[in-house]
């Protein structure tokens, strides 16, 4: 048995059977296709030429067109669930108003493929792709976007509440506010820190808005997701610690929990911004409980105090206004790709401070991966880099779920290489190799390996 079998099965042993695995992917992501549906605020971004390397929504991973390969890659890895993203302007092509056929009839035909190879749909509401119009009347430091959501979530609803076994409000909304509205490293780059915060109000108050249209069609399994990590500090930087705790993770579970807005998040940020919009009957709508949390969980955040060597993506002191002390973040080796801190030891410590704020309610790894170079030898990708942060990552996930954690699932990121954001298709962080050349998908071994688990799982 080859070294790679032998740590699949040794996953596979420790996994009780109930527990899920899956991939996941997003829509601005893979999609392209781009002229059939409405623009996005990602559109808008990389027109202005402000990804990367130049990357545009086309080709993407011409996922609409290559669905059927797609779902065929998800049969032969054997997973049980498939979690993607619906493209607002693609359902609503301008943002409110009426759906498009078109666009609706794409992920119907990929939801009854699912199905149909007996995997589970976990369905993302948004995942990032804004319709231009909606940003052009604010976006989401706009009044009435948490309205706009929850019609947009009624289409959605009306049309697959049978067939999803998993739904999500959002994905990462502290990435939309901070990086989209309180920085300008994600679209639509707005670069003001008060805008920030407001707009992570109204994220949460379309959650709110959006759990309670779900809750009306009687959907199975209503949750939200957040990207959740550890912060790690030494005792001098306690103080910008907590607040750093508070805007990555308390902030979003305070609310989620009934908790409202922290009064230390209050006084940090008194100079930015009053909270005078915080309203009870708000914060009583976005409280009520969902079925299921997802984490999105890639790194710890480690503050120091010195100016690292070299900057992590995404770790930036602008994304946490009101920092009441300069730090700086210093990832140890070894890294990502990305800058990324690899650290097991902080997703344990993430589920448990998790299930900790936030009780009672069962928990889904729902990304988890790394951006690592791939070496092609002879046409196969060995990603060893990856698998052995799929082995790390996953014992640790079970490890966590021995412990007593209500951890349910576990879910790769991402199936395929795809479109990173503004890092563009240079960062890959795909268990399938995509040439964008030629939309040629090439399995890497960490396929192999997360593919040979559930067969050893289901075995
Ligand atoms: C997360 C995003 C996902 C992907 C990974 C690397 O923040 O949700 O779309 O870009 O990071």
């Amino acid at each position: 048995m080859s070294e790679l079998t032998a740590k699949a099965l040794e996953l596979a042993a420790m996994t009780p059977t109930d527990f899920i695995f899956g991939a996941a992917t997003s829509s601005w992501q893979i999609e392209g296709n781009s002229s059939t549906r409405g623009a996005s605020i990602w559109d808008d971004f990389a027109n202005a030429g402000r990804i990367k390397d130049g990357a545009l929504a086309d080709p993407a991973c011409d996922h609409v067109s290559l669905y059927q390969t797609d779902l065929d890659l998800l049969s032969w890895l054997n997973v049980d669930a498939y979690r993607f993203s619906v493209s607002w302007p693609r359902v609503i092509p301008t943002g409110s108003g009426k759906a498009s056929a078109v666009g609706l009839d794409f992920y119907d035909k990929l939801i009854d493929g699912l199905l149909a190879r007996n995997i589970k749909p976990s369905l993302t509401i948004y995942h990032w792709d804004l319709p231009v119009e909606l940003e052009a009347m604010g976006g989401w430091t706009w009044d009435g976007i948490s309205e706009s959501f929850a019609e947009y979530t009624n289409i959605l609803a009306e049309k697959f509440s049978d067939r999803i076994d998993f739904w999500s409000t959002l994905n990462e909304p502290w990435v939309s506010a901070f990086l989209g509205y309180a920085t300008a490293i994600h679209a639509p780059g707005r670069n003001d820190a008060a805008s920030g915060f407001r707009a992570a109000y109204n994220l949460m108050l379309a959650h709110g808005k959006s759990l309670q249209v779900l809750r009306e069609h009687s959907v199975k399994n209503a949750g939200t997701v957040l990207n959740l990590t550890s912060i790690i500090a030494t005792s001098e930087l306690a103080a910008a610690q907590e607040h750093i705790d508070i805007l990555q993770n308390r902030f979003w579970l305070d609310l989620l929990a009934g908790r409202g807005v922290s009064s230390v998040l209050i006084e940090n940020t008194k100079h930015i911004l009053d909270w005078d919009f915080v309203d009870q009957a708000e914060l009583d709508c976005i409280s009520k409980p969902i079925d299921w949390l997802g984490i999105n969980y890639y790194t710890p955040t480690r503050l120091g105090m010195a100016a690292p060597a070299s900057a992590a993506v995404g770790q930036d002191l602008a994304l946490y206004p009101g920092t009441p002390q300069p730090i700086s973040f210093n990832p140890l080796p070894p890294t990502t790709e990305m800058g990324w801190e690899i650290d097991a030891s902080s997703l344990l410590t993430t589920l448990q401070q998790t299930s900790a704020r936030l009780p009672n309610t069962p928990l889904y790894i729902t990304e988890n991966g790394g951006a690592f170079p791939d070496h092609i030898i002879d046409g196969k990708v060995l990603d060893f880099d990856r698998v052995d942060y799929f082995y790390t990552h996953i014992k640790t996930a079970l490890e966590a779920v021995a412990q007593g954690i209500d951890l349910k699932g576990y879910f790769a990121w991402s199936l395929l290489d795809n479109i990173e954001w503004a890092e563009g298709i240079s960062k890959k962080f795909g268990i399938i190799h995509n040439d964008f050349s030629n939309q040629k998908r090439t399995p890497k071994l960490s396929a192999e390996f997360l593919r040979e688990l559930n067969l050893g799982r289901k075995r």
